[in-house]
């Protein structure tokens, strides 16, 4: 268990260097890339639009309420044991929006 936080730490500060608290970006490309860039098990695509607002408009406390407990195939807390409340959305919010160039 130490070693996890050790590590986690270590990948805190790695990703903070360039940005700030909730990289959204980092967060997605660390823990929710895996299934959310494929659609594996159905996952909605990072980046797709009418996915995201469709999801979107059901509200930030019910998609996280998801995220945490699981859903369909994704596992509770998405492969992220280390998010918080505000990592986690600031990872939906970098997959909700449009594809930066
Ligand atoms: C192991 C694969 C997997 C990983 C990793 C994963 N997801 Fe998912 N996610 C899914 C699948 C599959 C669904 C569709 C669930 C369904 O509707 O049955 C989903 C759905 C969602 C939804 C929509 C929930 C809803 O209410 O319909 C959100 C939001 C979401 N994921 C966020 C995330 C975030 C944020 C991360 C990273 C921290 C993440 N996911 C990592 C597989 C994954």
């Amino acid at each position: 268990m130490m070693k996890m936080r050790v590590i986690a730490v270590i990948a805190a500060g790695l990703f903070s260097v360039a940005t700030q608290a909730a990289d959204g970006e980092a967060i997605y490309n660390k823990s929710c890339m895996f299934c959310h860039a494929s659609g594996v098990g159905g996952a909605p695509r990072a980046h797709d639009e009418a996915a995201w607002k469709s999801l979107m408009d059901k509200g930030m406390p019910s998609l996280l309420q998801a995220v945490k407990e699981g859903k369909g195939n994704m596992p509770p807390k998405a492969m992220c044991s280390s998010c918080s409340d505000d990592d986690y959305k600031a990872s939906i919010e970098f997959m909700a929006k449009k594809k930066a160039k």
